[in-house]
């Protein structure tokens, strides 16, 4: 049904338990620690690469303690993380891997689907998704033997693949890692969300390219202007989804930094997407307990490119005409920002 459903399922099937503890960069949605915070366990934020603006495995490895069982790196704007990284840290502190890759079905990484790489990995089809769901979808899938079980997390425990009479009385409890666990979600989607979808993963391809094109135009369009720094582009070994183009400004070489250029940018009219931001700043971590002015200080990054230099400009298909209005629009905001 949806890619925090996915985050859910992969974290039980992991063995979390109340007072373990789960590492995820500071900056992605909201729902990527909600599960983990519902189950109880200690979320720990890592800072971020304040290029691509994804999970710093540096500061993961200097965060690693003897109770966390779970890390969660995220795909922001489908761009990969470095999961090279991340898995060598799991696996040598025996650790699992969520991956939050709900922006990111269709991209890949060094050959390997993003998403496919981790124990565990999420896609949303969220209706503002590359490709959906007619509203909301979800596919969780996983490199571990967790065999039959697998599927019937979908719906408490019920094995929706056979008759009622062959699974009747035999709605099981699920074997993690950790051992069983009751499965208390009902995950389950429609047959008429599934084909919406399968059509739309039939353009799959079309609409990445579209989204790519879209984000090579606006690379050029700002290539040599002062006080840009462009959107990561594919390379050799990592393909994004381009789900959002990160655009960032220099704030040394202009008067003002994002913020200025944010409200300019609004007046005139050109939607920029807000969704992500450091997670120490929304109420639920508070209201929990945490001491969110000390996660604050440990993630200086994270707060330095929030406060003064990303944004997310949409890619989703736009006339030429809105992309260059768009182009426009932002190189004038820049120019009148010089210094
Ligand atoms: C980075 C990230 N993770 C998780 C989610 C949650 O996806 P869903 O709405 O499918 O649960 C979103 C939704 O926008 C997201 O942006």
């Amino acid at each position: 049904t949806n890619a925090t459903a996915g985050f859910e399922i992969g974290l039980k099937f992991s063995g979390l338990k109340p007072g373990d503890e789960v590492i995820a960069p500071a900056i992605t949605f909201c729902s990527t620690i909600s599960p983990a915070l519902e189950m109880g366990a200690k979320v720990v934020l890592a800072d971020i690469d304040p290029r691509t603006l994804n999970i710093d495995p540096e500061d993961v490895a200097r965060k690693i303690t003897s109770k966390t069982k779970v890390i969660m790196p995220v795909y922001i704007g489908g761009y990969p993380p470095d999961m090279d990284a991340i898995m060598k840290l799991a696996e040598e502190n025996n650790i699992s891997v969520v991956e939050d890759a709900a922006h990111a079905f269709g991209g890949s990484y060094k050959g390997k689907m993003s998403g496919t790489i981790g124990h565990f990995g999420s896609y949303s089809f969220h209706e503002v998704k590359n490709v959906n769901a007619l509203g909301e979808g979800g596919i969780v899938v996983t490199n571990e033997p967790c065999g039959e079980d697998f599927p019937k997390a979908r719906f408490v425990g019920f094995d929706i693949a056979h008759p009622i009479d062959k699974w009747l009385y035999d709605v099981v409890a699920l074997k993690g890692k950790g051992g069983y666990y009751t499965a208390a979600g009902n995950h389950s989607a429609t047959e008429i969300q599934a084909v919406a979808l399968l059509s739309q993963i039939r353009r799959l391809r079309d609409i990445i390219a579209i989204r790519r094109r879209n984000a090579e135009y606006l690379n050029k369009r700002f290539e040599g202007i002062e006080g840009i720094v462009p959107c990561p582009l594919d390379t050799d070994d990592i393909k994004s989804t381009y789900h959002l183009y990160l655009f960032q400004l220099d704030p040394d070489k202009l008067k003002g930094d994002i913020q200025d250029f944010k409200k300019k940018l609004t007046e005139k009219g050109v939607t920029q997407v807000a969704h992500f931001a450091p997670l120490y700043r929304f109420s639920y971590m508070k209201q929990l307990g945490y001491d969110t002015e000390a996660i604050r200080k440990s993630c200086p990054k994270a707060e330095e490119v929030f406060l003064h230099r990303f944004t997310h400009l949409p890619l989703y298909p736009l006339t030429q005409q809105q992309l260059e209005y768009m182009a426009d629009s932002v190189i004038e905001v820049v120019k009148e920002m010089r210094r």
